[in-house]
């Protein structure tokens, strides 16, 4: 592997294997998503806590401080909105020179398997990865569904991600389901386990991101059940006692209370 790709991939992915990325690019498609309406005001308290940001080079410029961040996985696909007609339909939004040019470890795009973009999603990763490749950028694939949340079952996720492997992304982000072993045995490069939709109890999040790394995963990308919670420095810093202290779900849950407690 070239100096450049493995220099940005080591500040990645920490020396202990793994890592905590924090998405904060939902407004590329949701417009001021929930909590992400100042995406600064979000963005700030946590970063101390997460090994990168997932975030599109507008939100980068307007809402981080270049003196102060972590790296960067630039989100370079996109082009749809929550109120067009097919989510599906992204293209490239943003060249490699621009990626370059604001100093990025990695450079994020989504793909839809499955539906009728998957063509043109699929290509778009491959010459996304030739470009990358060339400058020695990272490519993070994010295994998109869209809408159809229900989609997200070990065969579907496993296909997407061993796809995205093949055509060369160098991480796969994925969404946690039932027999998630099945997606990590398949995918012959790391695989990060995205979130979702905010879900009821943060204990739930907690045993699904523990039970993703126990089958494979080297880490998270999520977003949603962090910085939508009550508790969001609370709760990245459970999650990250999941991830770099082999916490347990429970010892993960009386951080987060004791950090609520303190309203930290
Ligand atoms: C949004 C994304 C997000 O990065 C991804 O969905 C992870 O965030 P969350 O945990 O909120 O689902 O790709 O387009």
């Amino acid at each position: 592997m070239d100096w450049g790709m493995e220099n940005r991939l080591s500040r990645l992915i920490q020396a202990d294997g793994r890592c905590l990325f924090l998405p904060v690019d939902h407004g590329y498609f949701q417009g001021p998503t929930h909590k992400l309406e100042n995406p600064r005001k979000t963005i700030e308290p946590l970063l101390p806590y997460a090994d990168a940001i997932f975030i599109t080079r507008g939100v980068l410029r307007s809402s981080v401080d270049p003196d102060k961040t972590k790296p960067v996985i630039l989100r370079v696909s996109g082009g749809t909105s929550i109120v067009g007609k097919d989510l599906a339909y992204e293209g490239i939004t943003t060249s490699m020179e621009e990626a370059i040019r604001l100093n990025v470890c990695a450079v994020g795009i989504s793909i839809f398997v499955g539906t009728d973009h998957e063509h043109d999603s699929l290509l778009n990763l491959a010459k996304l990865v030739d470009e990358g490749e060339k400058y020695g950028i990272p490519v993070m694939a994010v295994t998109a569904v869209g809408r159809e949340l229900q989609k997200r079952d070990a065969r579907y996720l496993a296909l997407c991600s061993r796809i995205a492997a093949e055509l060369g992304a160098r991480v796969v982000k994925t969404y946690y389901c039932e027999k998630f072993e099945r997606v990590t045995r398949g995918c012959p490069v790391p695989v990060v386990i995205a979130g979702g939709p905010k879900v009821d109890s943060e204990y739930e999040v907690l045993q699904f991101v523990h039970d993703g790394i126990q089958k494979g995963a080297i880490g998270v990308n999520l977003g949603r059940n962090i910085w939508q919670t009550a508790h969001p420095v609370a709760m990245i810093r459970a999650i990250r006692a999941i991830i770099h202290e082999n916490a347990s779900p429970e010892q993960a849950q009386e951080l987060y209370d004791s950090v609520k407690s303190k309203k930290q």
